[in-house]
């Protein structure tokens, strides 16, 4: 068979949103995500309502409806997926929903969409498409979904903004079930209050943040029909081969069973396509490349499903979705004796990948990639299923066994072979199977180990006949502990025979300490701790079967059996009662929703690469260094040039003005010159016709290194080389060395916490469009700082800054990562586009953007603290070290607040500071939320935590005692009013019933050897904006027209806090004109220049005040109009101030807080006030496997009279989920070179909706007058996120119950995140005692750890 001639060529032919689309050249590198965005010329416009987020399919924010006509079973089916990893070839015959196709503010809008935007669930609103398509396509298949199918519906889509809460909050009204009131009321409690553990003060009102009235019902009539076209395309029955060709790739789909063998014959190394999400994967990360694919996915024989009466024969095209629906009816028709295998099966399905991934992956692409943590493998093959396979030879049977995973022997699958079916055989009375995984999150993350655990008994006994283990994660496929089962054999299931198959299965499965993915030591406890859980599963099966014959399960031990349940989270939400007619400030005060938020929900907000293409655009791809640190022999870009569509490839030397620019404190280069001092600093770009085109061609510049010494990547090996960004911050209060020598006790430590990515859900966007003239440029930049952008745009192309435009509209999430980094990617652009002269666009891949900007510090902090027999903290001495990579950035910046923010909530009577920044050879870390306050407090709290183990005095009482109590004058000359501190507190402490859960989780652990409990209460003093008054400053601009309509401009940025939305209520409240009037358009330094970076909290703050001095100043203007005619309205007064020539245009300006600081004396007023605020949370773990469940938090925060409670709510929510993720799941790795191993969602976890807490309440302490600030609100972007770290003393407090319990007491050492692997090697017993350890210096890790 040869390829076809492009004449016969197939025609593509599906449906987007109801409209039929031919293609005539369908190319198969093009994604369904791709198509939608930027083909624009065959859908009329460009669709860019569904959004890349990480392009791998592990955000969800590509989530689009795929529907198709199945002519078996007559039905349609709706299913949701990843837009990004769908190949547009494999949509023959498909109607494809987008986010737009269901509703739109130009037609009338989903109800969907209504309530996710009138609940607050959208912040920066770039994960919110996504979110709508998922439970829209819910609601397809189940108009009145149950709460758990919500849950589920949403587990493959991440948001970085809102914790979730108010997603769900939204989707709940969907339910029939009655959901929670969700309200307060001023009797008491409401339906969370199970146990009547909270309890609400008599004056708080009923108050919503959002209400369910007059909400629109589900209309299936606002439902696009399937095309009629499709089913009959369907049910055709005189369908051909489909072939389909592009620049490189030529895709084949078959129709019969026959053709496919032939052409799998023919091309045997032509993988088969069915879901892609293995293909497309390896092709987008690794560069593989196919020149033909086969799609199986027309073929019938694959997909069929029977049952036989030996077990169930499943077609190996089967989506995983379609497996679980299916294994799920067999559990529930076949006697349970017959479906052990099932139900294990499915219990590894729940969580397998995503819905959006269970709805294409296929049964057989699983089985076949042999991905060593396939979570199906291991049980399939302890079961001993048998693949089906065919060949143009005929067909064979072979079993799913070891010799299948090492690829040898007959019982390989060979390259002309394809899987047919997997038979999956019935389980028998005295057979017992189960599945076990651990991953870093319950869902949508693939396992660090699984297994497979399968035993067969002599009939009627403990005698073991037959044992399987399988386990996935500890090699470079499946791995059967072979010999280790066949040692079992004849044995009988005791603790003897426990013991030693945990002996004999660690020696058989060797992890060498280097091995790939790391953790090796947890790697080998979770292996038996799963055998561990094995044998009292079967201990508890085997009792059913003959209560009398077998043991009972010690009960010490009944808790390791036990599984967490991801189960529906409650919340509750106190504010003060905002009644507009008791408000003299209305509208602001009020709940207002983001003014986006229902453009959120269509997809219609308009981000930087949802710019409709320009006019011959080019794209632009940068090139990075792959060294740490080497010497440039050479840049070789020739090859790169000659490729198609190739147009230019730019270096250091291209530039006309500046390569180096002064960010914040140090020196930063556009362009890597001589050297490069990271892996992944841009040391080249290249523009092309087409973002294939210009990656193409990134990957074949060559450039040529010569090694430099040392590289530097630890804090350690910083330190040895005395590695540092300079000055060394230090300062000392009292008398510290003669304090210590009072102090009845000392303790010294130390804690390291690990960095964090900021995952904005956008990530760099640029789009230069040069104007021709003058060098004029509009640049269109997600960025926080767009005056930087423009300035250092302007310095590259040595143009002023006049003649250079930024703009933002909005950007999608920033968390402190697009300050910096931003104006380096616009200046490249900016650069191309000038050579060009042509519109440029750059827009980083997930992958990209993770490797070459930095994130949050990792810290080291050393600390020896002195104390009194009462806890009472008489000398603190610490020592800070942050990982500043390799340029200085804002580094020493964030290291001065981290000294600020050291006493948290304490005083500290005699204290001694010093930090450093370390120079290490890693992306230049950055600010990010908290900018280092979460890591020096961080550090306090574990150092509190330290002298209550030692003093045997409970953490909450040492806090307590060391509170800031009355009125206190800190050395840095700033008076502290701790009164609404010790509210918070005391509030937090009565609403959580702390002592009453305390109590109950003392009795809890006592009962519970394998699950433990812990709860912590954490207080929060942290300082809000910044230590230089002209920081602080803002400025804005409005303009009254004609018609009376309103339009403001200010200098913040719009990243989702909700900047714009406040602004709009200010300007309401101050011209006493409807929200309704009021626009705010985009922010551009043609209109506000000079402003200043959009962070620490006070954008609203300074822009606020702004926008109400130049209302103000306007309404002066105004007032002798108004006053001669009262009664008139708004419009006419605007109209008659024209006629009398007043200005209805006025700047406003605010100059910022009175603050200063000398960071040498340590003498200053630093901040414009502090928020206050307390949290507590509970957790539970697991000890055998380090799994965790954050079972309720209770957040108390002072925010003095908010502006707008359900803004503020949903920041607070959104940052102590971010927190709850920088201290318990996120977790950077490096390997030994330097190279960032963890770059996407696949690899680094962010929390998702299964991780927040399964009730999470928010109070706002009831207000008092802050005379300083904007109507006495306070700015609380980032004060939540150190609230998270009441997760992770919660889980150390778990964790010292079970090392009690072990016999361990004293201190112990958790560092940050506390991963499962952290949690489970510090729950030290008998299994990890087991374990073989490595000699530290015998192997090279995997991964190193920056903070270490
Ligand atoms: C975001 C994400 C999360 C994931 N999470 C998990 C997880 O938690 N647990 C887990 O186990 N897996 C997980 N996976 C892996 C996923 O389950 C597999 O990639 C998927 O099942 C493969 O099926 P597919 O149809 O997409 O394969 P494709 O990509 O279409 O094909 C994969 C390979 O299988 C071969 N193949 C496919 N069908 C046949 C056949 N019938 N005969 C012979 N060869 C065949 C192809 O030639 C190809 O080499 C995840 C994947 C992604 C993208
Ligand atoms: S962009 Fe498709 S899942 Fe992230
Ligand atoms: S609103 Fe979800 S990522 Fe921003």
């Amino acid at each position: 068979m040869s390829l076809p001639s492009p004449t016969e060529l197939s025609e593509l032919i599906f449906f987007v949103n109801g409209r039929k689309i031919i293609e005539k050249n369908a190319d198969p590198e093009i994604s369904l995500l791709f198509y939608l965005r930027k083909k624009h010329i065959l859908l009329s416009v460009c669709l860019t309502g569904t959004k890349y987020g990480c392009g791998v399919g592990g955000c969800g924010a590509c989530t689009v409806m795929l529907s198709r006509y199945e002519p078996v079973s007559k039905k349609i089916q709706h299913y949701s997926a990843n837009a990004c990893l769908i190949p547009i070839c494999s949509l023959y015959g498909a109607a494809i929903t987008t986010v737009e196709g269901i509703g739109s503010t130009k037609s009338r809008i989903h109800p969907v969409q209504e309530r996710i935007a009138k609940s607050h669930g959208s912040q920066c609103g770039f994960c919110t498409p996504g979110m709508v398509m998922s439970i829209y396509t819910l609601l397809r298949n189940h108009p009145e979904p149950s709460t758990e199918q919500i849950i589920a519906a949403l587990a493959g889509n991440l948001c970085r903004c809102t914790g979730y809460r108010p997603i769900i909050e939204s989707c709940k009204t969907f339910c029939k079930e009655s959901v929670c009131c969700q309200v307060s009321s001023n009797k008491g409690n409401n339906c969370l209050d199970e146990e009547k553990v909270t309890s609400f003060p008599e004056e708080e009102n009923e108050v919503k943040l959002s209400t369910t009235d007059d909400l629109w019902l589900l209309d299936a009539t606002q439902d696009l029909i399937f095309p009629p076209e499709l089913i009959r395309m369907a049910e055709d029955l005189q369908k051909s081969t489909l072939v389909f060709r592009g620049e490189r790739i030529t895709w084949i789909s078959p129709i019969s069973l026959m053709e496919l063998l032939e052409l799998k014959d023919k091309y045997p190394k032509a993988p088969l396509a069915v879901g892609n999400t293995g293909v497309g994967l390896d092709m987008k990360l690794k560069g593989t490349f196919h020149p033909v694919i086969i799609s199986p996915t027309r073929v019938l024989e694959l997909s069929i499903m029977s049952y036989k009466k030996d077990g169930l024969t499943v077609g190996a095209t089967c989506s995983l979705a379609v497996v679980k629906d299916i294994l799920t009816n067999a559990v529930l028709e076949l006697p349970r004796e017959k479906t052990k295998i099932f139900c294990a099966l499915l219990q590894q399905l729940k969580s397998l990948g995503g819905p959006q991934i269970r709805n294409i992956a296929s049964f057989g692409g699983n089985i076949t990639i042999k991905h060593p943590a396939s979570d199906l493998n291991p049980i399939l093959a302890a079961s001993n299923c048998i693949l089906n396979l065919a060949s143009k030879e005929g067909t064979r049977q072979i079993p799913l066994n070891d010799s299948f995973f090492s690829g040898l022997g007959n019982d390989a699958l060979k390259p002309e072979e394809i899987l047919v079916s997997v038979h999956i055989p019935h389980s028998r009375k005295w057979e017992f199977i189960s599945a076990f995984r651990q991953a870093q999150r319950h869902e949508n993350a693939l396992c660090i180990v699984n297994a497979g655990m399968k035993v067969l008994f002599e009939e009627g006994t403990d005698i073991i006949r037959n044992v399987s283990i399988f386990y996935g994660g500890v090699g470079s496929t499946t791995t059967c502990a072979k010999k280790s089962c066949e040692d079992l054999i004849g044995r009988q299931w005791t603790e003897q025979m426990l013991h030693t198959a945990c002996k004999i299965v660690l020696e058989e499965v060797l992890l060498p300490g280097s091995a790939p993915g790391g953790m090796v030591e947890y790697k080998r406890t979770l292996m038996i701790s799963f055998f561990f859980k094995f044998y009292l599963k079967v201990l508890q099966e085997l009792k059913l079967v003959d209560n009398h014959r077998y043991y009972d399960i010690p009960k010490k031990d009944m808790s390791a059996l036990e599984i967490f349940q991801i189960k529906t989270p409650q919340s509750l939400q106190l504010f003060q009662v905002v009644v507009p007619e008791n408000l003299p400030q209305y509208p602001v005060g009020d709940s207002i929703m983001h003014e986006s938020a229902v453009k959120h929900a269509t997809g219609e907000a308009v981000y930087c690469d949802d710019i409709c293409p320009m006019d011959e655009e080019l794209f632009l791809a940068v090139v990075t260094s792959t060294r740490a640190h080497a010497k440039i022999i050479s840049i070789d870009v020739l090859q790169a040039l000659k490729l198609p569509g190739v147009l230019d490839a730019i270096t250091a030397q291209d530039i006309p003005g500046k390569n180096k620019f002064l960010s914040a404190t140090g020196t930063e280069m556009i362009f890597a010159e001589d050297k490069v001092i990271c892996v992944g600093q841009i040391v080249c770009a290249v523009v092309a016709d087409s973002e294939v085109h210009a990656k193409q061609a990134a990957a074949k510049v060559n450039i040529e290194y010569e090694a430099l010494e040392p590289v530097i990547l630890t804090i350690e090996e910083a330190v040895k080389h005395s590695s540092f960004f300079e000055p060394e911050r230090k300062f000392e209060q009292g008398n510290t060395e003669e304090a210590f020598e009072t102090a009845d006790h000392i303790l010294e430590g130390e804690l390291h916490i690990g960095g964090q990515e900021h995952f904005y859900m956008e990530t760099h966007s640029v789009l230069v469009v040069p104007k021709g003239e003058n060098k004029e440029m509009d640049v269109y930049v997600s960025t926080q700082d767009l005056t930087f952008a423009q300035q250092l745009v302007a310095s590259v192309l040595n143009a002023p800054f006049s003649v250079i435009k930024c703009h933002v509209k909005r950007i999608g999430g920033g968390f402190g990562g697009k300050t910096v980094k931003p104006a380096q990617f616009a200046a490249i652009t900016a650069l191309a586009a000038d050579r060009t002269g042509r519109a440029v666009r750059c827009i980083l891949d997930r992958s990209d953007d993770m490797l070459i900007t930095g994130g949050r510090h990792p810290y080291l902090g050393k600390y020896k603290v002195g104390f009194m027999n009462d806890g009472r903290i008489m000398a603190v001495d610490i020592r800070y070290y942050s990982n500043g990579g390799c340029t200085e950035d804002k580094s020493i910046l964030v290291l001065q607040v981290s000294m600020l923010g050291l006493f948290n909530a304490y005083k500290i009577p005699n204290l001694r500071c010093c930090g450093r920044v370390c120079k290490t050879n890693l992306p230049s870390n950055t600010s990010f939320r908290g900018f280092g306050f979460p890591q020096a407090a961080l550090i306090t709290e574990s150092w509190i935590t330290d002298v209550a183990a030692k003093s045997g005095l409970s953490p909450e009482k040492v806090r307590e005692v060391n509170l800031y109590k009355e009125a206190y004058q800190k050395h840095l000359k700033m008076d502290i009013d701790p009164d609404n501190l010790i509210r918070c507190w005391n509030e937090c402490m009565e609403k959580s019933s702390y002592y009453k859960r305390k109590m109950t989780i003392e009795e809890f652990n006592k009962q519970n050897y394998w699950k433990k409990k812990g709860i912590a209460i954490i207080p929060l003093k942290v300082p809000v904006g910044f230590s230089d008054q002209y920081l602080n400053q803002g400025a804005a601009l409005v303009h009254i027209y004609l018609d009376g309509s309103v339009l403001v401009t200010h200098g913040g940025i719009e990243m989702g806090q909700g900047i714009s939305t406040k602004i709009i209520q200010i300007a309401s409240h101050e011209l006493k004109i409807p929200l309704s009037y009021i626009h705010v358009y985009e922010t551009s330094t043609t209109m506000v220049p000079n402003a200043n970076v959009s962070s620490a909290s006070i954008g609203t703050d300074v822009y606020g005040m702004a926008v109400k001095d130049a209302c103000q100043t306007l309404l002066k203007r105004l007032e002798p109009v108004m006053s001669k005619s009262p009664k008139d309205s708004w419009e006419n007064w605007i109209k008659a101030a024209f006629k009398q020539s007043v200005s209805l245009s006025a700047t406003g300006y605010f100059r910022g807080y009175d603050v200063h600081m000398d960071w040498n004396t340590w003498e200053g007023h630093p901040c414009a006030y502090f928020v206050y605020a307390a949290a507590c949370s509970e957790v539970e773990i697991d000890c055998l496997t380090g799994d965790h469940q954050n079972i309720r938090t209770d957040i108390i925060v002072d925010i003095g009279c908010s502006i707008n409670p359900a803004m503020d709510i949903g920041q607070i929510e959104g940052a102590f989920i971010q927190g709850l993720g920088l201290f318990t799941m996120e977790e950077l790795k490096y390997s030994p070179e330097g190279v960032l191993y963890t770059r996407g969602p696949d690899h680094y976890k962010i929390p998702a909706v299964c991780d927040i807490p399964k009730e999470f309440n928010v109070s706002l302490l009831s207000p008092s007058q802050t005379s300083n600030t904007l109507y006495s609100s306070k700015g609380v972007g980032e004060a939540g996120l150190f609230l998270g770290c009441s997760v992770f003393f919660a889980i150390k407090d778990a964790i010292a119950a079970a090392r009690k319990e072990r016999g361990l007491t004293g201190t112990f050492l958790l560092n940050s995140p506390s991963t499962p692997e952290h949690i489970r090697m510090a729950c030290i017993d008998q299994f990890t005692k087991m374990i073989p350890r490595d000699d530290p210096g015998s192997y090279v890790p995997w991964a190193i750890s920056p903070s270490q």
